[in-house]
């Protein structure tokens, strides 16, 4: 596996193998690799020639009283994670590679281009952390770019990120094509995170009431509960009944625009959305139903 650090460097590995017709499946990452971006890398290394993995922790995507200084950063370990799932090359670029400068507060300071999705990039996430999406669609459209993939590989875990990055995909006419994976979880139900290194061990304990209220959501609607709201106050009441875990929203929602339901018309075609903190971590999660 080869460790790319500077972008003009990925553009002509990329520029290379398009000459050759290869084609490129591509994961992009912040690092401390778990078992859900190892999925992600194994679904790219089984449809495609070349792989390409990033990991990046974009600057532009925290907002200043947001994580980004303690985000974990276990480089060696990820290098080893990834030249395990036989990935081509590691693309690694600095802040000041991706953006020539090395912070967001300059970034924000001098002229500057970016992507922003409207509406889809503005609810939920968008709503609890203004400017989050259009970092992360600016920073995917650079690495796009940059790497020139066929494929992109995206986790379902982050529904929002992945209908903001599919949107962007097809207004803007990127060339390429983006592939959906399922959500990855541990055995009790908690989707794997890289921020679950920072629960506690009661935290952790408490964690997967996220899962299983969305479970029991999916049960009652089964057993015919068509009732929105029913449905809403059911998985809330699960989780503030959890010790420790603060419900920051929880949604069901029509899964292309994320607008709230207000009739389930056709189970199948609704996705729960939810977001609670766990003292000083923020957990979000989502499911069919
Ligand atoms: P990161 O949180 O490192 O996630 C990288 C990719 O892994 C995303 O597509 C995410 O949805 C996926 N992923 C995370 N946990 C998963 C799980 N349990 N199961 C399946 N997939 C999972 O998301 C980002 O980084 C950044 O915003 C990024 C897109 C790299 C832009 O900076």
């Amino acid at each position: 596996m080869e460790i790319v650090m500077e972008p003009r460097r990925m553009q002509e590995i990329a520029q290379g193998w398009r000459r050759q017709s290869s084609s490129v499946g591509f994961v992009p990452t912040m690092g401390a690799l778990h078992g859900g971006h190892i999925s992600l890398v194994s679904q790219a290394r089984q449809h495609n020639e070349r792989v390409v993995a990033s990991v990046f922790v974009n600057p532009t995507q925290f907002a200043p009283h947001e994580d980004l200084g303690r985000y974990p950063r276990p480089f060696e370990r990820d290098r080893e994670m990834l030249a395990q799932a036989d990935v081509d090359v590691l693309f690694a670029p600095t802040s000041q590679g991706m953006y020539g400068v090395p912070s967001l507060e300059e970034w924000l300071r001098s002229a500057h281009a970016f992507v922003e999705v409207s509406r889809l990039g503005e609810v939920w996430e968008g709503a609890v952390r203004p400017g989050h999406l259009r970092g992360v669609a600016t920073i995917v459209a650079k690495l796009f770019n940059v790497c020139g993939p066929t494929r992109a590989y995206f986790g379902e875990k982050d529904f929002q990120q992945l209908l903001v990055i599919q949107r962007m995909v097809s207004d803007l006419l990127f060339p390429l094509s983006i592939v959906a994976v399922p959500t990855v979880r541990e055995q009790d139900g908690l989707a794997l995170s890289s921020r679950n290194a920072y629960l506690s061990a009661e935290e952790r304990a408490a964690a997967p009431v996220l899962f299983r209220a969305m479970r029991e959501g999916a049960r009652l609607v089964q057993d015919g509960e068509r009732d929105v709201a029913a449905l809403g106050r059911a998985m809330q009441e699960m989780i503030e009944g959890q010790d420790g875990v603060k419900l920051e929203y929880l949604a069901l929602v029509e899964p292309l625009g994320l607008e709230p339901l207000q009739v389930l018309e056709q189970p199948g075609l609704a996705r729960v959305l939810v977001a609670a903190r766990l003292g000083a971590t923020r957990l979000i999660d989502n499911a069919p139903i």
